[in-house]
C-alpha cells in the first residue's frame, strides 16, 4: 500500500500522465480595454466550508503513508499556510486501517491552514472481499488526526478499475456515503473523470457539503497505474490503463454540469491562475491544484509559496483585466466555451453564458 503512494508520487514526477488535451485551454474570457479598477483594490478573498482564504484556491489531497510524505505534506502545508490557502491530505486508509503511523498526515496540523480538507475513498466505506469496511467513526477519526475542517471522500473508480489491486465493488456506496456525512461534513470529489448532473444531484440529496468535480484534464490516474502496471509485467492493466488514459468528463463541462446549489471546487488540469479564473468564472467557489504543487513540493516550501504566490498574482492580473474587484463579480462575468468544450456544451444541450 505505502509502496504505491510512493508509486504514485514518482509517476506523477517522472512521467507524462495528462491527456493530449487540456480543456481549460477551450475557456474565454473577454478583455476590459477599461477596466475601471484599480489591481491593488482587488479583493481575491472567499470564505469556503467555514474558513476564510485569501484566495479561491486549494492544494489538492495528494499524499501519506511513507517516509517523504512528511517532507512533502509538510513543505505543501507550511507554504498553504503562508498564503492564505487549503489543502488537503492524501487517502489517509492506510493509517485508518492501521499499516502506517499518523506522521504524514499529523505534520500539517503544525501549521496554520486555513482549511485543512481530510481524505478517505468512497470504496473502502464498503467491504472488499475480506477487507472490512471504514464506519462513520473512522470518518471522524480521520478528520480529528490533521485538525480537519470537512472531510473529501473520494469517488476514484477509474482508478479502481485499472489499478492491480483495485477495489470493485460500489453497491450500496452512496449510502454509506450518506452515513458518514450525517456525522462529519463530507466534500464529494472525483479525481480525474468528473462527476455528472445526475451524481451531483444524489450527493447533494446524501447530504454533502460541497463537491471536488475532479474532472478530466490534468493528472489521470489511469495513466498512473499504466506505468505501474508496465514496470511490473501486468499486460491487461497496462492495457486498461492505456484505453482509459483518457476517460471521464472534462472539468469545465462538469463544473457547469454539477450547478446544484453547493459549493463547487474545480479540480483536475489548472496550471495557472489564468485557469483558477476560469474556473471561478464557469461557477467555481474555488480550483484545486494537485501535480503542479507537488513538483514546487519536491523543490522546497519556499518553491510552494512562490508557486501559490504565482498562481494567485496571475488570478489577480486576470480579475483586473476583466474589470472584476472580487471573486463574486468574477462568477458572474462572461465565459466563452471553444473547441472540444464547446462541443461537449453543445451535444448535452447546454447553454453558454
Ligand atoms: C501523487 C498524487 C496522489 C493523489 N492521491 C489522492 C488521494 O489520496 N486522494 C484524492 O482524493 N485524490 C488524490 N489525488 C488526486 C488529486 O487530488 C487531483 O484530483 C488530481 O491530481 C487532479 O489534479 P491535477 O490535475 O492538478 O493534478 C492524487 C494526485 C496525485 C498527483
Amino acid at each position: 500500500m505505502t509502496e504505491r503512494k510512493r508509486d504514485h508520487v514518482d509517476i506523477v514526477l517522472g512521467q507524462e500522465v495528462r491527456p493530449k488535451h487540456n480543456h481549460w485551454d477551450d475557456i474565454r474570457l473577454l478583455h476590459q480595454a477599461l477596466p475601471e479598477i484599480d489591481l491593488d483594490e482587488i479583493d481575491t478573498r472567499v470564505s469556503l466550508f467555514g474558513a476564510e482564504l485569501a484566495a479561491p484556491l486549494i492544494i489538492s489531497s495528494m499524499t501519506g503513508g511513507f517516509s517523504d510524505a512528511v517532507r512533502i505534506n509538510d513543505r505543501l502545508a507550511a507554504g498553504a499556510a503562508k498564503v492564505g490557502v487549503g489543502m488537503g491530505v492524501g487517502s489517509q486508509r492506510p493509517v485508518l486501517q492501521g499499516q502506517v503511523g499518523e506522521e504524514s498526515w499529523t505534520v500539517v496540523t503544525q501549521h496554520d491552514v486555513p482549511l485543512t480538507i481530510a481524505n478517505i475513498g468512497a470504496p473502502q466505506l464498503i467491504p472488499q472481499g475480506t477487507k472490512p469496511a471504514l464506519a462513520p467513526e473512522d470518518a471522524k477519526r480521520a478528520l480529528a488526526m490533521v485538525d480537519g475542517d470537512i472531510l473529501a471522500i473520494h469517488l476514484n473508480y477509474t482508478q479502481e478499475i485499472v489499478q492491480p489491486e483495485g477495489d470493485r465493488r460500489a453497491r450500496g456506496v452512496l449510502e454509506a456515503l450518506q452515513a458518514v456525512a450525517a456525522e462529519v461534513p463530507v466534500l464529494a470529489k472525483e479525481t480525474g473523470a468528473g462527476v455528472s448532473r445526475e451524481a451531483a444531484l444524489q450527493l447533494k440529496d446524501a447530504g454533502v457539503r460541497g463537491i471536488d468535480i475532479g474532472g478530466l484534464g490534468g493528472t489521470s490516474f489511469s495513466a498512473v497505474e499504466y506505468y505501474r502496471a508496465k514496470s511490473e509485467g501486468m499486460s491487461l492493466k497496462e492495457r486498461l490503463g492505456e484505453t482509459f488514459w483518457e476517460w471521464g468528463i472534462p472539468s469545465p463541462i462538469s463544473l457547469r454540469l454539477c450547478q446544484v446549489g453547493l459549493p463547487l471546487v474545480a479540480t483536475g488540469g489548472l496550471r495557472n491562475g489564468l485557469d483558477l479564473a476560469r474556473a471561478v468564472a464557469l461557477g467555481a467557489s474555488a480550483g484545486g491544484m494537485a501535480s503542479q504543487m507537488l513538483r514546487a513540493a519536491e523543490r522546497s516550501a519556499e518553491a510552494v509559496v512562490e508557486e501559490l504566490q504565482a498562481v494567485v498574482a496571475e488570478l489577480k492580473a486576470v480579475m483586473f483585466l476583466t474589470g472584476c474587484g472580487d471573486v463574486s463579480q468574477l462568477q458572474a462575468t462572461r465565459t466563452l466555451l471553444t473547441g472540444p468544450t464547446a462541443e461537449w456544451a453543445h451535444a448535452l444541450g447546454m447553454e453558454e453564458g
